[in-house]
């Protein structure tokens, strides 16, 4: 039976670093890089994957070094249309709106964790007004 379609709990190690760890990449296994996709894409950090073509590291692509949407036969087959919605949303967002955190705040909210996720707590206020149409 595959994995995802399991009726029980599905156990799950999660790993936490005791020590600073150096990936293969030469970057700290702690550090966030938000422009990491960007970078192999760019051939401006080695390939772990040595994939043919760089082109193959989208915003889509289900490898085991990124599991988003999933992996292998059962990837998510939403993820083209979702990652199209969330480019067009985040575009208008920053074309058209002026967005800050309200009066007094200057540090974003903390995210709330559940289990292995991390997310922005939805019950926040944010500022937006509308520059343009
Ligand atoms: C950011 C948005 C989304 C995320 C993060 C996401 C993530 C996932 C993940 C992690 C899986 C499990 C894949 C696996 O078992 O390996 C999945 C499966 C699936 N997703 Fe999505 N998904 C998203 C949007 C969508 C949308 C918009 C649709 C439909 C329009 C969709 C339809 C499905 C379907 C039908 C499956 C089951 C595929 C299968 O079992 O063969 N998803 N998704």
């Amino acid at each position: 039976m595959p994995l995802h379609h399991a009726p029980t709990p599905v156990p799950c190690a999660q790993r936490r670093w005791a020590n600073p760890v150096t990936l293969a990449n030469g970057r700290a296994a702690q550090e966030f890089n938000a422009r990491r996709f960007h970078d192999l894409r760019t051939s401006s950090t080695p390939d772990p994957l040595k994939y043919s073509t760089r082109e193959q590291y989208q915003f889509v692509t289900a490898t085991k070094e990124f599991m988003a949407f999933g992996y292998g036969r059962h990837a998510c087959p939403g993820r083209f249309f979702a990652a199209n919605e969330i480019k067009l949303i985040l575009s208008r967002l920053l074309l058209e709106y002026d967005l800050r955190m309200p009066d007094g705040l200057t540090e974003r909210y903390p995210n709330m964790v559940m289990g292995i996720d991390a997310l922005p707590d939805p019950t926040k206020e944010l500022m937006l007004k509308r520059v343009s149409t």
